[in-house]
This record gives structure tokens, sequence and C-alpha cells, in this order.
């Protein structure tokens, strides 16, 4: 009979097993996955886990700071925080093809993450290098598009630069497990609901919802708007309902009016979809309200953008993403 509880004690007794007093590491994304992964295998090795969670620049707006908070004073975890955003930024400057985008930022994040690994284990005589996971039983049947950052390492294969006489090893606790029953043992571990809810937010994040060329200036814009965004739609109490809720920021300027100025800035789209895993998706009827609120908030505490629209378009043949 299958209960939270059983799972997380059987499980937890099977990695220590098999961990035995070695050494893992973990990428966090501060979402569900990760997280509840990370909190599994703690439960077993305690600080012999490393966890290490990477500002890529196209974070949302404090989100480096509030992961920190709650991995580290909420969850306890042995945590190691990377801001590597001005590098990221660096790197995507200039480059506006979507599939480029994401390649650099996968890359970049390998390379960070190799770097904090070879750290770790540099210092311990273990034979095995641990890797831990939150592959869900939909990315094992590949029947799932979400992608994190734990995919991107999965497809590298390897960590570079580990020292010669260790061999890397995947721990992937939630292998056999759906969504909602990662939501049901994370409830059972404690941890935070906010966590748990959390919408799915892809790796590349805000960069492939700025169009075009990514910015400091541009981030800091769709920043602010997706955290109206968000802090609305969490107001509304329909978060938890929808699928995905975010803005995106395009690259068309059009004239508007400010008092008695005339503004020239850029346009924001609004996009909600309900899905049931990402693969399709329906555009949400946001009440005109929680519409006109977003807006109007936009348009009024946002510099630089003085139009909003809202995008009414499923998947397919839309995707989700505008990138
Ligand atoms: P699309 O835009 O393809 O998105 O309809 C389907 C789901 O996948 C997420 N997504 C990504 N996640 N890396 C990720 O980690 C990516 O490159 C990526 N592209 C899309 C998207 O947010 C949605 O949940």
């Amino acid at each position: 009979d299958w209960t939270p509880a059983h799972f997380i004690e059987s499980t937890v007794a099977a990695i220590r097993e098999k961990v035995g007093d070695g050494h893992a590491i973990c990428a966090l994304s501060g979402g569900v996955d990760s997280s509840v992964a990370a909190v599994l295998v703690q439960r077993a090795i305690g600080d012999r886990l490393t966890c290490i969670f990477v500002n890529n620049g196209v974070l949302r707006l404090n989100e480096f700071e509030k992961v920190q908070q709650t991995m580290r004073d909420k969850l306890g975890l042995n945590l190691v925080a990377v801001d590597a955003s001005s590098r990221f930024l660096q790197r995507l400057s200039g480059v506006t093809d979507p599939e480029g985008k994401r390649k650099i930022i996968g890359n970049e994040f390998i390379s960070v993450f190799d770097d904090e690994a070879r750290r770790i284990f540099e210092s311990n005589n273990d034979e095995v290098a641990w890797l831990v996971q939150g592959t869900l039983y939909p990315d094992v049947i590949e029947s799932s598009s979400v992608k994190g950052p734990s995919q991107t390492i999965k497809s590298h294969h390897n960590v570079g630069g580990l020292p010669e006489n260790m061999k890397l090893k995947l721990i992937e606790p939630l292998r056999d497990l759906f969504k909602d029953e990662v939501r049901r043992i994370g409830r059972d571990l404690q941890m935070p609901e906010d966590i748990l809810q959390r919408q799915p937010f892809p790796g590349p994040g805000l960069a492939v919802r700025i169009l075009g060329e990514v910015t400091p200036e541009r981030v800091a814009l769709l920043q602010e708007a997706d955290d109206i965004v968000v802090s609305e739609i969490k107001s509304a109490g329909l978060y938890q309902q929808i699928w995905q809720s975010f803005a995106v920021l395009l690259p068309v300027k059009s004239v508007g009016v400010m008092g008695d100025q005339r503004t020239y800035a850029y346009t924001c789209a609004i996009r909600a979809v309900h899905s049931e895993d990402g693969m399709t998706a329906d555009w949400v009827p946001l009440p005109y309200e929680v519409l006109k609120r977003i807006s109007s908030r936009i348009v009024n505490e946002i510099h630089g953008i003085n139009r909003v629209v809202y995008d009414i378009t499923s998947k397919p043949p839309g995707t989700i993403e505008w990138e």
C-alpha cells in the first residue's frame, strides 16, 4: 500500500545503503522536483549532500535570494549558491536566436556546475561521485517536454574534471513517481507549500520570454512585469489552478501617453495556460478584473513598458513559451 511515509522511509534507507559514507551533489532549480529529491537525500546522508544553486542572470525578481533562504534556512540544506549572472548575461549579449540562447545557458550552467562539483569532490577520496536528479516517471518515459536544469546535466552524461579515479553515478529517487505524488511526499517532509505548488519555470528562464536580445535592462523590466502577473494571479486565488502564468517582453515599441508626456516604450504580453503535462495547453480566460489590474499596474509601475496585450493562443499550434 503506497503512502508518502512508507515511500520516504524505504527511499531514505535505500539511499543511505547505496551511498555509504560517500558524497553527493544536486543542482537545485528552486522547483519542486529537485527540492524534494534533495531533501530525501539529505535525510539519508546529511551534509554529505551539497546542493548547488546558480544565478544565471535570468531568474525571477529576488529569486536568487529567496531560494537560498528557503533551501538553507527552512530546509537546512547544505547549499552552495553561485552568482554567475554577469557571466551568463555577457555570453547572451547580441544573441537573438532562441536555440542559441538555450545552448549558451545550458553550456554555461554545466561549466559553473562542473567547477563547483570538482571543488566539492577533489578533497574526498571517494570512488563514486553521486549526482542527485529529480527525474520523474514522465521524464523516464519521455512523454513530458518539461525540462529542468537536471535534464541539461543528464544530457551532459558526466561531470567534467572529476578526479580521474572517480565514477559518476546517479541517484534518482523520484523516478517512479508522478508530480502529484512528489507533492504529497514534499508535504509529508513538511516542505513549504510555495515550493510544492510552484508553477513550472523553464531552465533558460526569462531568456526565452524576452524576445530578441537579452539585455540587463530588459531582464529588469521583465522581472518587474512577471512579479506583478504572479502576485495578481495569486491574490485572485488562481495561481494553483493554472499550469503557467507569466509575462513576455516583446522588442516592439509603441507610442503611449503618460500625464502630458508622450512615451515610446516596450510591449508586454500576458500568457496563462491550463495544461496537464505541458504537451498541449489551452489559454485561460482570466477574469477581466484580473487582467485590468495586471495591465494597469504594469504600465503605471514599470517605466519602459507602456502597452499590455493578452495571448489567446492554445498549444498546438502555439507553444507555451514564446521562444
Ligand atoms: P513549450 O514552449 O515547448 O513548453 O510549449 C512546454 C513546457 O516546457 C517548458 N520549457 C522548457 N523548460 N527548458 C526547460 O527547462 C527549456 O528550454 C524549455 N522550453 C520550454 C515550458 O515552460 C512549458 O512548461
